[in-house]
């Protein structure tokens, strides 16, 4: 980890820390320490230098940064943090056509363009919510490629539980829901290997709302934020953290399929009636059951249908 992120995890947990403590801790010159601070200062920290106390954190502690992710992390992925973005999913697909590596990270403060499924708009405001894409390189064919997006799901509910101490349900296909309203949504897009029937990448953004009450009059009855449900301000970088201490084991859990358990657990759609967009159709159903590739098999006025894709909603 750079000397900076260091300092800055050090600014994070205490009131003030002193140049002399961390040139001693970090075995670095104290000019060193003045170098790293500046680097912080430039990158648009708030640090200021009180005599014989130290250095402290002023303003906005919740920002995303390298060095806090990785405090929460348990494994070595790689980070892009953007000030501001169109979509974090397009910057990681650039990334990923130009042949950067498995477990690279970009996350943003902002979108600008933020994209949701069906060529929807994602609302992104600045410093709010944790807008993330994973690009990774799985190892696992084309056929379950499908499951990478359940499977994310899963890795986002349990990550906002634990954080959050409040349950969370995932409406199939993709989004999680708190007390009936929505608070993730995910996008995975995924590049083939045609020849191998492989994946060769799949970059997996994942939008959730974490701080902020005010949402825009048409998302107020369908979004809703972790704040606004709990009141607490959980640090975006332990989500992010915690999140990706759940996809790390992501080709392997994919293909025993063992958390297929929890995703059905957690549904808010089995056992519902609910309305079905499926390409141009739009029908009415009950749905009966999610089988071993995530798909959602419903009982219609036809008989029973699986659905691979497509869009469901619920009364709640
Ligand atoms: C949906 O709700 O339909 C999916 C939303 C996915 C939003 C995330 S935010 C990070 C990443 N970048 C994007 O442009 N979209 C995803």
């Amino acid at each position: 980890m750079a000397l900076k992120d260091d300092i800055l995890s050090e600014l994070m947990i205490s009131s003030f820390v002193s140049g002399e403590g961390l040139a001693e801790k970090y075995y670095v010159s104290r000019n060193s320490i003045w170098k790293a601070v500046k680097q912080l200062r430039d990158e648009g920290f708030e640090i200021e230098a009180v005599t014989n106390k130290g250095y402290c954190l002023k303003g906005d502690i919740n920002k995303i940064t390298v060095g806090a992710i990785k405090k929460g992390l348990r494994s070595e992925w790689s980070f892009e943090i953007l000030p501001e973005t169109d979509s974090t999913n397009n910057y990681a697909k650039e990334l990923a056509i130009s042949g950067k590596r498995n477990r690279t990270v970009v996350i943003t403060e902002k979108q600008n363009g933020g994209k949701g499924r069906l060529g929807r708009p994602f609302y992104s405001p600045e410093g709010n919510g944790l807008y993330m894409s994973v690009l990774c390189r799985p190892e696992i064919n084309v056929d379950c490629a499908p499951l990478i997006t359940s499977f994310t799901a899963v890795a986002v509910a349990k990550a906002i539980e634990k954080l959050s101490g409040q349950d969370v349900n995932i409406k199939w296909v993709n989004d999680v829901y708190m007390n009936g309203k929505k608070i993730c949504g995910i996008l995975t897009e995924a590049g083939f290997d045609f020849e191998g029937g492989t994946v060769d990448y799949a970059v997996i953004g994942i939008g959730i709302n974490v701080l902020g009450t005010d949402f825009p009059e048409e998302l107020i009855n369908i979004a809703t934020s972790i704040e606004k449900e709990t009141g607490l301000k959980i640090s975006r970088n332990d989500l992010a953290a915690e999140v990706l201490n759940n996809l790390e084991n992501m080709s392997c859990e994919i293909k025993n399929k063992k958390y297929l358990d929890t995703y059905c657990k957690k549904s808010n759609v089995i056992g519902k009636r609910i309305k079905v967009t499926y390409g141009s159709q739009v029908f009415y159903a009950e749905a009966l059951d999610i089988n071993e590739n995530a798909a959602l098999i419903v009982k219609t006025e036809d008989g029973i249908k699986t659905l691979n894709s497509g869009e469901v909603s619920i009364k709640l």
